[in-house]
Order: structure tokens, then sequence, then C-alpha cells
């Protein structure tokens, strides 16, 4: 008998006192207990239990007492497949000797407290081979969210066999799932949301029935163009804002992601969020610990606005890069110059920052690239970063000064991650782009993505980052007066999917390519976040492409798409608030869509993290005082819209109209956006009913954001009402003109 055998008999011969590990939150308990078989199993995951003792009332053996045939197949917490369990596994093995099949066996658990909550870690290990799986579960019990993730390690040994892909000790991992999550109800309802560019966070529900709902993106870098790592399931009904269970979840990974939701024999739903195995067979190392993407659940029973504002409390408190922090306003240009600027030109764009009110002028794409790499268009230059001295001659410092005499901060574009075959950087590393040696290669917006596997590249990538957050430096060091950095952002776009997928560095581990190339773009990152902690950085990749919650522990804010059509937008900042808090949207106020006036193209974006991205020279004085009016009032609400928590009450996918009120966190003080946006002749209107306020206090109404000279026509502005006639009888926030928006500041006595 091996060694290892031998020690885990003894192991299982010793009593299991009946292991009940509990995973609790305030309202939402998952437990998960160790069966007489010494594995692991889910047996609740639901409303929290009132009385504790009663976990002894649950049984593993789920099937028991519906299907005899069944009788030992429970509800394994980490199922490997190939045993008794015939469904989608959650994690999938293929060992050194060629043996697919892994057995999980209980060795342990510990329970520690973190930064919001609890940890739970659970040890699990094979009995005949040396591989360890640990489960980390974080519960945040103010919130109701469980962050859950795993670990898997071994020492396998390399097997010297003619043709044997395992010959230098590596394990494949053929499947790697954050988890699997169980259900039984009588029916259920997913909501996905779709994407492409200029149409990010489209929602559309569907009944799960018997067998496979698989929605994942294989497009490795901007990775969710076409799907959102989240998703919601409606539990014994379709999925609803303010009743009904719901569970929403959402994938931290910034690649090949990949969901799976499936209805089994029996009737029970299982939930499966990972990696996506496309090409992606891992081969592990023995002794090197390999870490799933991080999943983050909440269980609502109040539908999705209460799971939403648990997520975007969460996220503020605990995962969000500077997420009790302030963010800034600003203006961009790209939409206003694309390519083509000077320093002259940039210089009055950083006048008209300040004359708009914004805090920052954030200098787009463009500004790089010498000779004949120049970046005059979006077909060279990319990985060049140095200045292009022709349209501006002083470099970066130039530049902060000339912010610093506008008096705004000075915020700059990259797109790191990317090279253009028209590049120096091309020329001189073309070992340094992913793409096949063998083949043409093929390119998406003119590029090819870096080969981020390769710790040189990391090193390159992040040698650009910071020798442009330095740039700025002036004699007195690289801060200004005030102590802030001289370059005081970034926008770090993304802008192709993999194409040509082979790593020149990877040889004959391509099939790791996909997942190494993501955390060498996080090894960056968190480089970047520890030598820079307080510049704020927005994450952008072809407008909403990369919206995930391990890129946003080191991002402060996304940019949500470049459709900035105020109707548009409705939808989705719709979609993508079901998971993200306000503070983490950006939103600009540009001239997509003219025939919206600026009010309400300003109403919108004033919803999220405001901005602008247009030319003043082009509005009118009264549009330009309105807005100026509405980046005070915005500056002002910060502590309600971006720290408050958000009721959405009408939803644009109902109708013509859309309504979402923010409340402090004292409930003292409230904002209502209310926007009409094809309404019918003669619709009849519905009041807009609050919700969140205290229905004891009273609050005086007040329409804000008012065009010039426009007095309001709300009824009953100025006036003083109980929370609770705000709630249960609302305003009259509506109208039947088109393109209509109201904001409401909802003032506590
Ligand atoms: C992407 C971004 C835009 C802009 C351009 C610049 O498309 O989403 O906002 O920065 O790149 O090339």
């Amino acid at each position: 008998m091996k060694l290892q055998t031998l020690l885990f008999s003894m192991l299982v011969a010793l009593p299991v006192a009946a292991q009940t590990i509990p995973i609790r939150t305030d309202h939402t308990d998952l437990i998960l207990k160790v069966a007489p078989n010494h594995r692991l199993y889910q047996v609740y995951l639901g409303e929290r239990l009132l009385d504790v003792g009663e976990y002894d009332h649950l049984d593993w053996d789920v099937y028991a007492a519906s299907d005899a045939s069944v009788s030992q197949r429970g509800w394994e917490v980490c199922n490997t497949g190939g045993s008794e369990e015939f469904y989608e596994p959650a994690l999938g093995i293929t060992h050194t000797d060629g043996s697919q099949t892994t057995y999980l066996y209980y060795r342990g658990h510990e329970t520690k407290a973190v930064d919001g909550g609890t940890e739970t870690v659970i040890r699990l290990a094979d009995d005949q081979y040396p591989v360890q799986v640990t489960l980390h579960y974080v519960a945040y019990p103010r919130e109701d969210v469980i962050k859950v993730w795993s670990e898997i390690l071994h020492h396998e040994k390399a097997v010297k066999r003619a043709g044997s892909i395992a010959a230098d000790g590596c394990i494949a991992l053929q499947a790697i799932h954050s988890t699997i999550l169980y259900f039984r109800r009588p029916s259920y309802y997913l909501t996905e949301f779709s994407s492409d560019w200029a149409r990010e966070a489209q929602m559309s529900s569907q009944q799960l029935q018997f067998g496979k709902k698989v929605v994942d993106t294989k497009l490795g870098s901007r990775a969710a163009m076409h799907a959102h790592p989240f998703f919601e399931i409606g539990l014994g009904q379709e999925v609803r804002e303010t009743q009904g269970e719901v569970l929403m979840g959402t994938i931290a990974w910034s690649g090949n992601w990949r969901y799976t939701a499936e209805v089994d024999n029996a009737g029970a739903l299982r939930i499966l969020p990972g990696l996506n195995p496309n090409a992606s067979a891992y081969r592990l190392r023995p002794g090197e610990t390999f870490r799933t993407p991080e999943f983050i659940f909440t269980l609502s029973r109040n539908g999705t606005g209460q799971g939403s504002r648990n997520l975007q409390s969460w996220a503020r408190r605990y995962q969000l890069r500077d997420g009790m922090g302030p963010r800034m306003s600003l203006l961009n240009n790209w939409e206003n110059t694309y390519f083509n600027f000077d320093q002259e030109k940039l210089t009055r764009l950083m006048k008209e920052a300040k004359t708009l009110g914004v805090d920052m002028f954030l200098l787009d794409d463009g500004w790089f690239g010498n000779g004949g790499h120049a970046r005059n268009g979006d077909s060279a230059g990319l990985g060049d970063w140095d200045v292009n001295r022709s349209k501006l001659p002083g470099g970066i410092p130039a530049l902060c000064d000339a912010a610093d005499g506008a008096g705004v901060k000075f915020g700059i574009w990259i797109e790191p991650e990317m090279v253009n075959p028209r590049s120096d950087l091309f020329e001189a590393h073309p070992d340094w782009a992913i793409r096949l040696p063998n083949r043409e290669y093929y390119t998406y917006r003119n590029q090819l993505v870096l080969d981020m596997s390769n710790p040189a590249v990391q090193e390159y990538v992040y040698g650009v980052v910071a020798r442009i957050l330095t740039d700025g430096h002036d004699s007195s060091g690289q801060r200004d007066i005030n102590g802030d950095a001289r370059v005081a952002y970034f926008k770090w776009d993304c802008n192709s999917p993999i194409t040509n997928a082979y790593s020149p560095y990877l040889g004959d581990r391509q099939s790791n390519l996909y997942i190494d190339h993501i955390r060498g773009v996080y090894n960056v990152m968190r480089r970047v976040r520890e030598n820079f902690p307080d510049t704020p950085m927005m994450l952008c990749s072809g407008g909403g492409a990369r919206c995930d919650y391990e890129a946003l522990k080191y991002f402060t804010e996304f940019w949500c798409s470049d459709d900035t059509d105020p109707v548009e937008r409705l939808y989705i900042q719709w979609g993508f608030s079901q998971f993200f808090p306000a503070k983490a949207m950006c939103a600009h106020v540009t001239d997509w869509n003219r025939q919206a006036p600026v009010k309400f193209r300003t109403d919108v974006a004033s919803m999220c993290k405001l901005g602008f991205d247009l030319g003043l020279r082009h509005l009118s004085a009264d549009d330009l005082a309105y807005c100026q009016q509405a980046v005070a009032n915005w500056k002002r609400l910060q502590p309600v819209i971006l720290d408050g928590e958000q009721y959405r009450l009408v939803s644009p996918y109902d109708g013509n109209h859309m309504a979402v009120n923010y409340v402090s966190q004292d409930r003292r003080h409230a904002v209502l956006f209310a926007y009409d946006i094809h309404p019918r002749y003669k619709e009849p209107l519905q009041n807009v009913r609050l919700q969140g306020l205290d229905a004891d206090r009273n609050y005086q109404v007040e329409e804000i954001n008012l065009m010039p000279g426009q007095a309001s026509s709300l009824k009953g502005n100025g006036q003083v009402y109980s929370g609770d006639y705000l709630m249960k009888i609302g305003l009259e926030a509506f109208t039947q003109n088109g393109l209509q928006s109201r904001v409401i500041e909802i003032k506590g006595l």
C-alpha cells in the first residue's frame, strides 16, 4: 500500500464528527456537510434558518427520498466527474498517468475574520493522487454577498512514457470552475447580458428547461464584447425588480470565462461559473497552485433591486478600487478631435474643462508614435509610447503645465497591451505579439495583442505605464504643489480580442495561453496599483468589453460603452447597474443623438460617473450655462448618487419611460431621475413612486437641472411631503413629451 493511501485510510478510519460547515450572511445560509463517505456536499442554499440546531435535519443525500436508484448521489461541492456523478463537473483533471477521475475527500477546514466578513477555507484531497483542492468562501453578512474560489495544487510525478504529455509532471485541468451551486425549485428563469460594440449589457430572459444553457466568451482579450460575465436566475418565478427569489452572480475574470446552468434529471439546477475550457486544458506543474477566478453572488428574496444594492455596496466597500472615495468629473477630447490635435488645441480644451467646471481634462488616443509610425489614425503607432513630437513638442510635462495653468487635472489614454504591426515595437520585437509563426496573421482594428504570458512583455508594459505616470514630473518631483500626481488619471483601453492564438513564449504549453495571458495582464495592473496607489484609472475595452470584478480591484471605474446616445444609455446603464455601483460606471455627454436636448443627455450621464466629450464651442450659451449648473449639482450630490442606495423604479424595457432614485445612506437626501423617451399620444401616465425613503420623515421636493429661465412644471415642486406619501403616491414626474428629463432633489427636513 502506498504511504499516501495508508495515511488516508488511517484518516478515514477516524470518526467524522458529522461535520457541518455553515457559510452564513445576515439573510442567506449556504450549508455544507461532510457525508459518511468523507466527501463534501451542499445540503442547503437559501434563506437563513433561524435555528442552527436544525442544520442537523439537513440530509446530504438529497435524492434518497425521491429516487432510490441514485441514492448515493448528493450535491457534491466540488464534483469531479467520472464517479457516480453524471453531470457537468466542477473540476476535471487528467492525471499524469492518464486517469481522468478524481475523488476529493474532506481533510479539514478553518474560518477566519477578513475585511467585512468571514472566510471559510475547506481542504479536500484525493486518496490516490497527491492532489489537493482548497475551497475558499468569504461571506459578507451585511451585504448578503458570498465570494468563492478554489485552489488546486498537486505533487504528481512525471511519467516518462513515449508520447506522454505528462513527461514534465503536469496535470491537465480540463474543467475549472470557481464553484458549483445547486437549487431545487419548481422553475428557473435566466436573465443574461449580451453585448456588442455600442450595444452593451442588453438584457434578455428565458426559462431554463432540462439540459444546459451555456454562456461564454472565447475572445481572450476584450473578452466581454459579446457577453458579460454576470447573470441572474429567478428561482421559482421570473426575475423581477422588487419581489421574488433571485440569484445574481458574477465571474471575476477578464479573459475566457464560461457559465453553465444545467437542469438535471431530478429537476435540480446546477450553476457552474468558471473558466472556459475551450483550448485551455491548463497544464499545471507540480508544486504550483492554480487559483480559479472569484465568483461573487448574492441571493435576494426581494428581487433584483435588493440584489443590486447588495452587490453595489459590497463592491464599494470591499472590491472596487477606492470604492469609498470620490470620483472626478472630466472633459475628454476623443469625439471632439479624434486624432487631430496639437498642444494649442488641447490647451484650449483644458480651459474649456475649467469653464465647464469639471475636475479633469482627459487626453485620448493619438498623442504618441513618431515618424512613419505617428498615431494619426488607428493603423500605426500602438506600442510606441513616446509623445508625438510634432503634435506635442513639450511632451507630457508641457501638457501637465497647461492643465495646471487651466486649473484642472490631467489624465491620459493608453492601450498598453496592444501593438500595431506598423510600430517600432513590433519591428523590434515581433515575437512579443500573439501570432502564429507559420501563418499570415489576422488583425482586429489593425492591431495585435501583446503576449502578456511573457514576463519580458509584462515588464515592458509596466515600464510604459510607470514612465507615463512619472513623466509629467517637474523640478519639485512628480507631484504638483497640492500633492497630486501630475498625470492624475489613466484611461486604459483594450481594443482587440486575441487573434492568431499562439504564444511564441509558451512553446509547447499553448493550452495555458488564454489563462496565463490574463494573469500577466493582472500582474501588471497589480504592480501599477501598488506603486501608484492614488492614481484613479478607467477600465475601457472598446467600450464596455471589460467589466468584471477582478479588473475592478485595480480600476476605480469602467467605460460602459462607446454608445453615448442617451436613449441607448438608459438601457445600457440599467443593465450594468444590476451589478455595479454608479460610481464605477463612466457616462459621458457627447453629440450622439443630437435630437436629444443637451439637458436630456446630461441628465442621463448624471446618473453615473459624469463626464463630457464634446466641444463647448458648439454649445449655445443656455446649454453651456445648463451644463455648468448640472456639473455643480452632480458634484454636490455625489454622496447621494455615487455613495447612496440605488432604486430602479421604472424600466426602459417596459415602455416609454425610465426612472431611478438614489437615497443617501442616512435616508435624509434623495435624487430622482425621470425620463420620457417616446411617449405615445395621450398615453396614460403613472406617478413615479419612490423607494428607500424614511416613511416618517418629511422631505422637500425640488426640481433641479433646469434650463436657464425655465420654471419647473413639476406638480408639487417646492412642497413638503412625507416619505410615506412619496413612496405610496409618488410624484407626477413623467410627461408626454419625447426626450424630456427631470432631476428632482428630495431634501429631508
Ligand atoms: C476605444 C474607446 C474609445 C476611444 C477609442 C480611441 O474605442 O472605447 O473611447 O478611447 O478607443 O481609439
